[in-house]
């Protein structure tokens, strides 16, 4: 059996972003558990806010394109989002409208979110620690028919989470995100 091959995507641009750390302390325990990691800035994948009309005009953007297949070559997708308002911000909302939107011709609509696990987390300085985004993300994936398993984690005051070296420092941060590492490991194996 091929090695199993995990994404992670930080829905953050910001430099010190709290969810790009969390991204880089889960792609660590992904690797820990033996995964093949890849971890990637959504800054290399820029895209504009979607539009029908410039959709109809130009077409889908290359950078939407091979986001998808970067995502369709791996088994299973991490996605670590910020709250903003109580829901997900734009940036990782506008990058799943227009992965919806990209069709391959070899595959079914929304193939992509349906073959494959995803998992979400989120890291915020507030006590819920982003779990409202996190509600809202699941229900985004799932009306992308994607299978997004039952283990997430909030991350809760995460300002205060990280070492020197962007790992979690408390045991109760370190079991929760491992829980999720192992379920997402788990469901993306059966799923190869
Ligand atoms: C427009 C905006 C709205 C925000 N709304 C929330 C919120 O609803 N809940 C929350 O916990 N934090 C909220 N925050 C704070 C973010 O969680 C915080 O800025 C966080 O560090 C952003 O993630 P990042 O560090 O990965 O960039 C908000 C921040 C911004 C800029």
């Amino acid at each position: 059996m091929s090695a199993l091959k995990i994404l992670v995507i930080p829905g953050s641009l910001r430099t010190g972003s709290l969810n790009a750390r969390l991204a880089a302390a889960a792609a660590y325990e992904f690797a820990q558990a033996g995964a093949e990691v890849s971890r990637i800035s959504l800054a290399d994948f820029p895209l504009p806010i979607y539009d029908g009309d410039l959709q109809t005009k130009s077409g889908v953007p290359k950078n939407a394109v091979n986001l998808k297949r970067m995502i369709g070559a791996h088994h299973g997708v991490l996605i670590v989002t910020p709250e903003y308002n109580g829901s997900v911000p734009p940036l990782v909302k506008n990058t799943i409208d227009w992965l919806t939107r990209v069709h391959d011709a070899h595959e079914t609509r929304g193939q992509v979110f349906r073959d494959r696990a995803f998992a979400i987390a989120a890291a915020s300085e507030s006590r819920l620690g982003g779990a409202r985004s996190l509600a809202s993300l699941r229900l985004i994936l799932s009306a992308c028919h994607a299978m997004v398993i039952p283990n997430q984690f909030a991350l809760s005051f995460a300002g205060e989470a990280y070492d020197d070296m962007d790992r979690l420092k408390h045991s109760a941060d370190i079991e929760a995100l491992g829980a999720m590492v192992r379920q997402l490991i788990d469901v993306s194996q059966r799923m190869m």
